[in-house]
């Protein structure tokens, strides 16, 4: 049977924060993430990120959303980026040295690439296409950024390799996309399935929703138990993706950081429902829980 992800495998990895560390030890995440439409979503993914222990959080991303992050997160670096011809992030302008100086990035909350046109999406694809050509760290890829690598690797390309791991943490509808089978069928058998698609893709495979599978490329897999249905809306995603990727740069690795970054998540989660309830609670409320859970 599946083993669950247990509290004991989640602090036992969990790094203590040496007395003679300092912000280097512990990572740097460069987040590409966000549009106009969906400034919300580069906020909450990049508080992931600080708030799950990384040294460094640059966010490139276009004005609008470097404005809405500036104001609530004094924390993050920012790298404003001229748009693109479609209005997406154009590549051009996140700086080479930026991308040397990154341990990991996480490319996708609310790029914006679905509800836009097919030039949008051929834009994003580009994007996500050279931040990974060459990159030398790992990386984290979700939501539009799932989406623009389903539709290069629908269309005949190879998906390029980060030098180091990659995570990819697709919702069954995501998972659809990139595989091509229905979310039926995907739901149908989510651990067969994240378990294949892991091996094939040498990946580590999130496959989200209740009960969340997390896969490994070397047959690895296990459930997460924690999570309620309060998590159940817009938001949520971009939190784990933000934690998961501040858990690789602190050094876990990736089939580790995704594990402890469900487990996590799902648990502050079912502390943020037992103040609030399943109805009232946000992604955000995951946050001051996630602090106590560390303290
Ligand atoms: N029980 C436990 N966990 C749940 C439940 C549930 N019933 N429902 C959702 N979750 C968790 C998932 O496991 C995942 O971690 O909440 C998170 C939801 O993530 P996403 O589905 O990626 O949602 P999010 O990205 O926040 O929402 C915007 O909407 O139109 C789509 O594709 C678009 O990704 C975009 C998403
Ligand atoms: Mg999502």
């Amino acid at each position: 049977m599946t083993p669950d992800i247990t509290a004991e495998f989640v602090w036992s990895r969990i790094p203590k924060r040496g007395r003679e560390s300092n912000k280097g030890s512990f990572g740097a995440v460069l987040a590409v993430a966000g549009s106009a439409c969906y400034r919300g979503a580069a906020a909450l993914t990049v508080e992931g990120a600080l708030r799950t222990g990384a040294g460094i959080v640059t966010l490139a991303s276009v004005e609008p959303v470097m404005a809405a992050v500036a104001a609530r997160l004094p924390e993050c670096c920012l790298c404003p980026c001229e748009p693109g011809a479609e209005g997406g992030i154009s590549p051009q302008s996140i700086p080479r040295i930026l991308r040397q100086k990154a341990t990991v990035l996480l490319i996708g909350p609310g790029l914006g690439y679905l509800a836009q046109s097919s030039a949008r999406a051929a834009e994003t694809r580009t994007l996500v296409k050279k931040l990974l050509t060459g990159f030398s760290g790992s990386a984290v890829l979700d939501a539009d950024g799932l989406n623009a690598a389903a539709s290069l690797m629908n269309g005949g390309e190879e998906l390029p390799r980060p030098a180091k791991e990659l995570i990819l943490t697709p919702h069954p509808g995501e998972m659809s996309r990139l595989t091509g089978l229905s979310v039926e069928a995907v739901q149908a058998d989510r651990e067969g399935i994240a378990r294949r698609y892991a091996a094939q893709w040498n990946a580590v495979v999130v496959l989200k929703g209740a009960r969340t599978v997390v896969a490994g490329p070397d047959e690895r897999v296990c459930v997460n138990p924690t999570g309620n249905p309060g998590l159940a809306r817009g938001g949520s995603g971009d939190v784990l993706a933000g934690m998961t990727s501040a858990l690789l740069a602190c050094g876990l690795p990736a089939y580790d950081a995704a594990a402890c970054a469900v487990w996590l998540h799902g648990a502050a989660a079912d502390r943020a429902a037992a103040r609030r309830g399943e109805y009232g609670m946000l992604p955000q409320d995951i946050f001051p829980q996630l602090g106590r859970m560390f303290a």
